[in-house]
């Protein structure tokens, strides 16, 4: 378990004296799960790391692994990096390129008394984790891309951390290792119930990997839920645009109608469920959301022109024309579209996002 309290770190630049890098933080893993932080770059992803690792000395907070307190401004507590049982995973691997795979693992336990029988049987164990058990002896500089991601990994793991975190480790990595090692990445932390800290801005890699997401923005957590909730109900403008595609629509005439909420966008009547919310001001609709139907007939039903149709492969992306306003959508590509094409779209209710922003 990892818990993360008030979390707060300035750095003394000029530019930003009065700004936070992390600005009141909080949030809590627990055991065997993987969070992930994502936000743009700048937003302090990596200071939050560093910080939970004991290389930043935080301005006020509280950080908790387990049963004990690594770090605590108002109690005076700050434990030493090599103290707080965290593994650490880089963008650049940091692997030795005058070791061995074996030595490049076996590092973390040098001086650390474990005996070199120990030492071997535990290497072993790691690589065979991350499926690298026949590399042992190769020379560093002799592996490729995934594969030194794969022993940074193993070195982070040999030590049995408490948390382990990582730092945008697959971006060096080219789109389709990228994708195959999220999945193994993902397969080894849930195999060995490991607790994690992932951080990205790549929010395909965030929705896959996690367990919780957690959305920075300017050193603020925004929010915080799991990936599905995150998606399809978000409650910020923000985390709806970061993650996912998000047409944002502006509502008036707002009205409750037999359980249901009624407001107008520039193009008609909207239907919607209101989520608690008293005064939406927006409404959200994910581009997959809009469906082809045959006529005008029906709530949330509207004409619309296909301004643009662009094959994807295993969908169409469209700009839709609605009465003045453009939104994105995407349609199967059952469907037989070009653009000039008039048809109608529908969106569920149910599907509709409603924002108070
Ligand atoms: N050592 C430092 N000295 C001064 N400012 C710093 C330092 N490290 C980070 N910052 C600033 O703190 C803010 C947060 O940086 P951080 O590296 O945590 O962002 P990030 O979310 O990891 O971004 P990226 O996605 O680009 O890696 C940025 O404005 C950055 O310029
Ligand atoms: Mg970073």
């Amino acid at each position: 378990m990892l818990r993360v309290t008030g979390l707060i770190k300035r750095f003394q630049s000029e530019q930003r004296a009065d700004l936070a890098a992390v600005d009141d933080v909080s949030f809590e893993v627990e055991t065997g799960k993987l969070l992930t932080l994502l936000g743009p770059s700048g937003c302090g992803k990596t200071t939050t790391l560093r910080s939970i690792a004991g290389l930043e000395e935080p301005d006020a907070g509280e950080i908790q692994l387990g049963s004990s307190v690594v770090f605590s401004r108002s109690r005076g507590v700050s434990l030493p990096s090599n103290r707080r049982r965290v593994g650490m995973v880089f963008q650049s691997y940091a692997i030795w390129p005058h070791m061995t795979v074996f030595q490049n693992v076996a590092y973390p336990l040098e001086g650390s008394g474990v005996s070199r029988n120990e030492v071997r049987k535990r290497v072993a164990r790691v690589l065979g984790l991350v499926g690298l058990e026949a590399l042992m002896e190769r020379p560093a500089p002799f592996l490729s891309g995934g594969q030194q991601q794969r022993v940074a990994l193993a070195r982070a793991l040999v030590a049995e951390p408490e948390v382990l975190l990582l730092d945008e480790p697959l971006s060096n990595l080219d789109a389709k290792l990228r994708e195959q090692m999220r999945i193994e990445l993902r397969a080894v932390q849930q195999r060995v119930g490991l607790t994690a800290v992932y951080v990205t801005h790549d929010q395909t890699e965030a929705l896959a990997i996690s367990d919780v997401i957690g959305v920075m923005n300017a050193g603020r957590l925004v929010e915080h839920g799991a990936p599905s909730e995150i998606y399809d109900r978000p409650r910020s403008r923000f985390a709806a645009e970061f993650i996912g595609a998000a047409n944002v629509v502006p509502l008036s005439d707002l009205r409750a109608e037999g359980g249901k909420a009624r407001a107008r966008t520039p193009w008609g009547e909207i239907y919607f469920l209101s989520n608690g919310l008293t005064t939406p001001r927006s409404i959200v609709i994910r581009p997959e959301d809009f469906q082809l139907v045959a006529n005008g007939e029906g709530e949330n039903i509207w004409p619309a022109r296909l301004e643009q149709v662009i094959f994807l492969g295993a969908a169409y992306e469209c700009r839709l024309g609605l009465s003045g306003t453009t939104l994105r959508a995407q349609f199967p590509r059952s469907a037989a579209l070009s653009a000039g094409q008039q048809i109608y779209v529908q969106v569920d209710f149910r599907r509709c996002i409603p924002l108070e922003e």
